[in-house]
């Protein structure tokens, strides 16, 4: 779509809001199947970070696809769609100073690479919450996985739907067999090497 737009220069830059807020901004994407954990450790590492002080704000899958993206579907073309969205919201997050969670299933490397590319290589942490397919359906904590077996849900990553995971990802935490204590000590240490985390 062409667009007869101009580009506005804002006076005050991200540089400035960064001094504001006391830190860098990251965008952290958290990627792995439904049920892996990837909600569960973008809420913990939220709140660790919330109590150093850092300005945080979360994005998941399930409550941006009761608004913004509500009229997105689990076909591969929504899914593409779903995901950009959400990098041109996080990029705008960035933009304020906010440091980004994001956890989203986003099963396509192509996907990924794009949000990298819109929010900048510089401020994209990938982490890779590995769970097996037998583990997440074990769980199965919303019932989906049930739900896709019988036939009722469609297109069901893991199940009928295609996850290509990560192939460098900054972080691979591994949920089966480790404590959900244990992975976010993972993900602060790396975020320790970036962000100054010693105010309590
Ligand atoms: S993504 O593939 O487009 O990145 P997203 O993270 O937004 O997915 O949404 C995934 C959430 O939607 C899952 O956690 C699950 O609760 C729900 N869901 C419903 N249908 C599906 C499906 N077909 N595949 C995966 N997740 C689904």
């Amino acid at each position: 779509m062409s667009l007869n737009t101009v580009k506005h220069i804002y006076k005050t830059t991200k540089s400035q809001r960064e001094t504001q807020h006391g830190h860098k901004t990251y965008l952290i994407w958290f990627t792995g199947l439904s049920g892996s954990g990837k909600s569960t450790l973008a809420n913990l590492v939220e709140i660790a970070l919330h109590k150093k002080g850092i300005s945080t704000y979360i994005l998941d899958g399930d409550n941006v696809r009761q608004g913004i993206n509500k009229d997105l579907t689990f076909s591969p073309k929504d899914r593409t769609e779903n995901i950009r969205r959400i990098a041109e919201i996080s990029n705008l997050m960035l933009e304020a100073g906010v440091v980004t969670l994001a956890a989203f299933v986003s099963p396509y490397i192509k996907d990924r690479e794009e949000v990298k590319h819109i929010v900048g290589a510089d401020n994209f942490i990938e982490i890779y919450v590995n769970t097996s397919i037998e583990e997440c359906e074990r769980r199965d904590v919303k019932g989906l996985y049930e739900k896709a077996r019988n036939g009722e849900i469609k297109n069901m990553t893991g199940v009928s739907s295609p996850y290509e995971a990560p192939i460098n990802p900054d972080l691979e935490v591994v949920t089966d067999g480790q404590s959900v204590e244990e992975n976010v000590d993972q993900i602060l240490k790396l975020l320790s090497q970036k962000i100054n985390l010693n105010n309590e």
